[in-house]
C-alpha cells in the first residue's frame, strides 16, 4: 500500500480518548521533500496528529505508517528515535537538571536522559554550535529547567536539529520565542530545506507569520477533520482558513512568507 516516496502515510486514521474522538476520519500522504504547516484552532487534534507522526501513539483505527513502519506492529521507542520532535511532550520529559548542552545531545538518539549515552567531544562541540546557532551559546552550561520559556523552546530546536532525521515534526516551535529568535527558527528550517537530503518537516503554528517560505504543503484542522490539504498556496488561501477558524480572514505573501489578519481590520 505504501508508496516509495512516502514519508508517512495515514489512512482512515481515528485517534478516540475516552469515547471522544480527537482526531479523524483522516487520510494522508507526506512525502520526501515536503514542508507541511498544520494549522487549525485550539483543541482541533493538531498535537495529537502530531502524537501519531511522532511515534508516540498507535491510532485507535485505520492504518499509519511512518518511515514506512506501521504503527501497531512497530516499536515505538526505536521507530521514535529516528524522528525530530520538538513540542511540549519532550520538554515535560526531559530531566530538568540537563544543562542545555545535554539536552541537545539527546536528539542524537532520541533518548530523554543523557546518562544513557557516551558522547565524545566533537558531539559536544556540535551541539555548542548548534546552540550558538539559535543564541543560546551563554546557557549551554546551565540546567535546562531554569532556562526562560523562549530559551528552552531554542535549546529544543537545536536538540531537533543535532541528528539529521528524515522526518522532523515542531510543535508550535516559536511559541514563547521573540522576533530574532522565530526569524532564527525561519532561517534555520529554509536552510534545511534547501540542503541535501532534507528532511520531511511538519509545524504547527498559529501565526503564518512564523511559516519559512520553503513551506510546501498545508494542512487545515477542526473538529479533527481536514478542512482543506494539498498545496500551500491553495490552501494557506482567505477562504480555506476563513473556514477553518470561522472568522473572515485575509491572507498576504510577501518575499515569499505568509501573513494573516481578520478582514474585518483590512
Ligand atoms: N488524553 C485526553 N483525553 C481527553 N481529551 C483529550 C486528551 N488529549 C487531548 N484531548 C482533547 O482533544 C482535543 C485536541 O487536543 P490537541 O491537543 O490535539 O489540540 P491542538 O489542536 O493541539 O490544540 P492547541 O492549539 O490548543 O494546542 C482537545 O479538545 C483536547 O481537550
Ligand atoms: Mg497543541
Amino acid at each position: 500500500m505504501s508508496e516509495a516516496d512516502a514519508v508517512v502515510q495515514l489512512v482512515d486514521v481515528r485517534v478516540d480518548v475516552g469515547g471522544r474522538r480527537l482526531v479523524g476520519p483522516l487520510t494522508l500522504t507526506l512525502r520526501e521533500g515536503e514542508h507541511w504547516a498544520l494549522l487549525g484552532p485550539n483543541g482541533a487534534g493538531k498535537t495529537t496528529l502530531l502524537s501519531l507522526l511522532g511515534a508516540s501513539r498507535h491510532p485507535s483505527s485505520g492504518a499509519a505508517t511512518v518511515l514506512g513502519l506501521p504503527l501497531g506492529r512497530t516499536d515505538l521507542r526505536a521507530l521514535r528515535a529516528r524522528i525530530g520532535v520538538v513540542g511540549q511532550s519532550v520538554a515535560d520529559r526531559l530531566p530538568g537538571h540537563a544543562s542545555a548542552t545535554e539536552v541537545v545531545l539527546t536528539g542524537r538518539d532520541g533518548i530523554l536522559a543523557p546518562w544513557w549515552a557516551s558522547f565524545d567531544d566533537v558531539e559536544r562541540a556540535s551541539a555548542r554550535s548548534l546552540l550558538d546557532r539559535f543564541r543560546c551559546a551563554h546557557v549551554a552550561d546551565q540546567p535546562f529547567v531554569s532556562c526562560s520559556q523562549g530559551e528552552r523552546q531554542r535549546v529544543l530546536l537545536a536538540r531537533s536539529l543535532y541528528a539529521r532525521h528524515s522526518l522532523l515534526v515542531l510543535d508550535e516551535p516559536a511559541a514563547g520565542v521573540d522576533l530574532p529568535g522565530r526569524e532564527a527558527l525561519v532561517a534555520a528550517l529554509d536552510d534545511l530545506a534547501a540542503s541535501a537530503k532534507a528532511p520531511t518537516t511538519v509545524q504547527v503554528a498559529h501565526t503564518l507569520e512564523e511559516l519559512p517560505g520553503s513551506t510546501t504543503h498545508a494542512l487545515l484542522l477542526r473538529d479533527g477533520r481536514a478542512v482543506a490539504s494539498g498545496r500551500v498556496d491553495e490552501v494557506l488561501a482567505d477562504e480555506p482558513l476563513s473556514a477553518c477558524f470561522g472568522i473572515d480572514v485575509r491572507v498576504v505573501r510577501r518575499a515569499g512568507r505568509f501573513a494573516a489578519q481578520a478582514a474585518a481590520a483590512w
